[in-house]
């Protein structure tokens, strides 16, 4: 993959001006707003809103591991071996009925094969097979760790206010551009315990930036190699 930037890369430098691959790369694959129909309706809004439920709970991958991932199945029956009929709010101008929610708890039961009636698996079960809404091109590298547990970021930083949307939906473009921006302008967390045994380094550089704080990018998280294999 590396070689074919290079090419891309080199293309452009002979096309004329750097200007022109700068602008073009802050906006490839823009899928802003993206929103699919899942297999069952998992509403946001009522789970991480309604019922606080934290994002980490059921994205557990994002404190250690470059995915955030997606629950199990087995997740959602922790809660919903008895959590069977859905009593909370309706929206009912936009069809979302106590029985619709009802519904499609049952959609799980369904995947997971749980008879309710006698409390226990009946061992019929088949996957559900989610829809991937954010996903970057092959050749890019994100690690949510790096963002959620270093730098300490929020979710909403990235993903909006998930807690609020009945369907989730692509926040930002997710293109390189926007990657690049918050670089510029977030500083390393130099709390972190993550980053304490880079201190000398921290304070070495920024006294020869004359800077107070290190920003990413001051730090290297403008050069292609980190987010390119
Ligand atoms: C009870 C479990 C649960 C909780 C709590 C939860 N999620 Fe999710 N999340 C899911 C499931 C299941 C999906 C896949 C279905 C979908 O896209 O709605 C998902 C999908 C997502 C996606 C889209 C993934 C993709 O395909 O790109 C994002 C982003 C996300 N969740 C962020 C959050 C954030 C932020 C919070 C906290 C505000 C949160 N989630 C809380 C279960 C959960
Ligand atoms: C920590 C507990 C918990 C987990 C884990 C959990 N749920 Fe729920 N779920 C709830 C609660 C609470 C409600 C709302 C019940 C009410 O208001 O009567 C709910 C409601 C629902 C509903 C109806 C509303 C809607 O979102 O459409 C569905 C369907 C549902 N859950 C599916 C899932 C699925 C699928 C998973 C796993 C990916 C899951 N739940 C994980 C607690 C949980
Ligand atoms: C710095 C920005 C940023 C932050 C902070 C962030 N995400 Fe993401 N998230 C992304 C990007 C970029 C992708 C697409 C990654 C890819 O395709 O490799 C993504 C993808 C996802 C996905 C789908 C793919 C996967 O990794 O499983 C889920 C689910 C998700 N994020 C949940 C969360 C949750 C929950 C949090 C907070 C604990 C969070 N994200 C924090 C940028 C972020
Ligand atoms: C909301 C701001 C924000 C966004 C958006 C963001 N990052 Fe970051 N990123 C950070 C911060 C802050 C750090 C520094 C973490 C630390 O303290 O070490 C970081 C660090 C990194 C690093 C490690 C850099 C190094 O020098 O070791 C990589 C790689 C990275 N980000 C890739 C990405 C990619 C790829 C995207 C876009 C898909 C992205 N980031 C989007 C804030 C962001
Ligand atoms: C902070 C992370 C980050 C850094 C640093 C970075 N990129 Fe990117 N780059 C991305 C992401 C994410 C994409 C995919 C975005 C998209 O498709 O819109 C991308 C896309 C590209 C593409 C577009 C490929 C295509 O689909 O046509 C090229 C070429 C590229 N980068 C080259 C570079 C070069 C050369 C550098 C160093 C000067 C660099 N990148 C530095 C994150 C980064």
């Amino acid at each position: 993959m590396k070689k074919i930037l290079i090419i891309i890369a080199i293309l452009f430098a002979f096309l004329g001006s750097t200007y022109a691959l700068y602008t073009y790369l802050m906006q490839i694959g823009v899928d802003e707003g993206y929103e699919p129909i899942q297999p069952i309706h998992f509403s946001h809004k009522i789970h991480a809103g309604d019922n606080q439920i934290d994002c980490k709970y059921c994205h557990s991958g994002a404190r250690s591991a470059s995915m955030a991932g997606i629950p199990s199945l087995d997740v959602c029956m922790g809660c919903h071996k008895t959590i069977s009929e859905y009593e909370g709010e309706e929206d009912t101008a936009n069809g979302y009925t106590k029985e619709f929610y009802t519904k499609e708890i049952k959609k799980l039961y369904q995947a997971v094969g749980w008879d309710e009636r006698h409390f226990k698996y009946t061992g019929n079960s088949q996957p559900v097979e989610w829809i991937r809404i954010h996903k970057l091109p092959d050749f890019t590298y994100f690690n949510h760790a790096q963002h959620v547990t270093v730098a300490n970021l929020n979710c909403y930083a990235c993903h909006g206010d998930v807690d609020k949307m009945e369907i989730v939906r692509q926040h930002a473009p997710l293109t390189m551009g926007w990657c690049v921006e918050c670089h510029r302008k977030s500083n390393v967390n130099t709390e972190s315990p993550y980053e304490q045994h880079y201190e000398e380094v921290h304070k070495a550089l920024a006294k020869k930036l004359k800077v107070d704080k290190l920003t990413v990018a001051e730090m290297g998280g403008l050069e292609c190699a980190k987010c390119h294999y």
